[in-house]
């Protein structure tokens, strides 16, 4: 659930201009207007623009439909693809745009560079802060301010410039706007970074000042230990496939320890998403740069790939050939609760099965509702409801825990299927319970069960 009511709405009202209005900025824009500032969201893409402006949102992001259409409505919150609009009377110049990675697997800056391009001929004067929110190496600060210096020396102005991260996940962004575990700001001048900080008074959140390199490192410190957690337990659960352990059992007895914790511990296909493969990549970056070696990251890589594969071997073991089979996909997007396919194991999944002569019926409910956010190859791949994708199927795959497939009736699914074979990328389902409906199954990190019988010689 999305609670805002913790939300003291006494702040002083600042101008601020957010660019780039996807995932991020949108959240940070419709979150500022909420809590009383006057925000004007820029963004290159007019489409999305003009969507924003009537309150239709392109991504799926619990709660956020509801904030922005409060933000539009009170006046506290407008869209533009005109800097000349956003940049002259704010206070605050956020930057939200998307820092994908090159091929090399550094962060590509060049939005940044261009969003900084752009607002340079519009500052009038006035010694906006800008406030760097896009995950960007350690050194962007400084980047941000040799771009500027050009055009505020004309001005007569010094470039103020505060890194800070966000956190906020996919899926739950709203309530982590409204709940930040910390807010950190990093900034030569520890006065700046405590005027962002006040953006955020309304939200009670412990502050940490930091200079702009730590802030930036911070952030990727942070995504790559996440990344790493997830790859070393898909790790203990192949370990746990072989040994015939159960690798819920594991987590339970070892995330009971306050040091370790139960968050990003669960087995699964992979860690995806346009956030922490990218962040990794561009740490090992980082390292290559500086000359100095990361091989706990070039690891979490490895494993995180192995874990694709893995799931398809296992699918391959069971069915003989995956050619002409026929392979039911529940789940696409990279996690429940987003329309994001960036970087989604499940779509690899879907790939190496169908570049193996599978034939793949899929459903997601985001992308049921989208077909474009999956390439064009995989459209026809694509079905109306869990139950139609699992028609004649030879095996069922679930490759992401959206939450509506516990709910799914496993008898209809079982009369509707070929062969009774489930293979759970995401152990949302309880083993004993589908093995007891005489599906075979196999988890991760589970012992997976023979089939009792086939309905095919297959
Ligand atoms: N998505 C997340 O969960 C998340 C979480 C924390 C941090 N981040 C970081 O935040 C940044 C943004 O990520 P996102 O997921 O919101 O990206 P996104 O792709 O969803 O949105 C980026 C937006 O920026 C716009 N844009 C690009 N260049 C522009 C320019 N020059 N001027 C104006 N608009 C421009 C794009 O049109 C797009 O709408 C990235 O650096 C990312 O690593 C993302």
């Amino acid at each position: 659930m999305v609670t805002t009511e913790k939300v003291d709405q006494g702040v002083k009202t600042r101008r601020v201009a957010v660019i780039g209005c996807g995932h991020v900025g949108l959240t940070v824009a419709a979150g500022l207007g909420e809590l009383g500032h006057s925000v004007v969201g820029v963004d290159v893409n007019e489409g999305l623009v003009t969507e924003l402006c009537r309150g239709e949102l392109r991504i799926h992001e619990p709660g956020l439909a509801d904030l922005v259409r409060r933000g539009l409505d009170s006046g506290r919150l407008a869209f533009t693809t005109h800097y000349d609009y956003a940049v002259p009377e704010a206070e605050f110049i956020f930057l939200a745009v998307d820092t994908p990675q090159t091929l090399a697997g550094a962060a590509d800056l060049r939005n940044i560079r261009a969003a900084i391009n752009s607002l340079a001929p519009a500052l009038n004067g006035s010694s906006p802060i800008i406030v760097n929110k896009s995950t960007s190496p350690i050194g962007t600060g400084e980047t941000i301010e040799e771009l500027l210096r050009e055009a505020l020396v004309e001005r007569n102005v010094r470039a103020r410039i505060v890194s800070n991260p966000e956190f906020l996940q996919q899926g739950r962004g709203v309530d982590d706007f409204f709940h930040p575990d910390r807010i950190v700001v990093g900034s030569r001048s520890a006065v700046d970074a405590l005027e962002v900080a006040s953006l955020y008074e309304g939200l009670h959140s412990e502050v940490i000042v930091t200079d702009l390199r730590t802030a930036e490192m911070i952030k990727y410190v942070a995504n790559s230990f996440l990344a790493t957690r997830i790859s070393f337990i898909n790790e203990i659960a192949r370990l746990c496939e072989s040994i015939g352990v159960d690798i819920d059992q594991v987590v339970e007895g070892v995330a009971q320890d306050p040091r370790i914790g139960s968050q990003f511990f669960r087995a699964g296909i992979g860690f995806g998403g346009s956030c922490l493969p990218k962040d990794v990549a561009a740490l090992r970056y980082v390292g290559e740069t500086f000359g100095v070696a990361t091989p706990v990251l070039s690891a979490v890589q490895e494993v995180n790939r192995m874990q694709r594969t893995s799931a398809v071997r296992r699918l391959q073991s069971r069915l003989g050939s995956l050619e002409g089979r026929r392979i039911a996909v529940w789940g696409l997007t990279f996690k429940r609760d987003t329309e994001d396919t960036r970087e989604s194991p499940a779509i690899d999944v879907v790939s190496l099965l169908s570049n193996a002569g599978a034939h793949i019926q899929a459903y997601d409910p985001a992308v049921a509702a989208n077909p474009s956010l999956v390439p064009e190859r995989f459209r026809p791949f694509l079905r109306a409801t869990p139950l139609e994708a699992v028609q004649k199927a030879d095996a069922l795959a679930i490759l992401t825990d959206w939450t509506e497939f516990k709910d799914v009736d496993l008898v209809t699914v079982r009369a509707a299927m070929i062969n009774d074979l489930i293979f759970d990328g995401r152990n949302v389902l309880d083993q004993a319970e589908v093995e007891a409906l005489g599906f075979a199954y196999i988890g991760v990190g589970r012992s997976a069960t023979l089939p009792r019988r086939r309905r095919t010689d297959r």
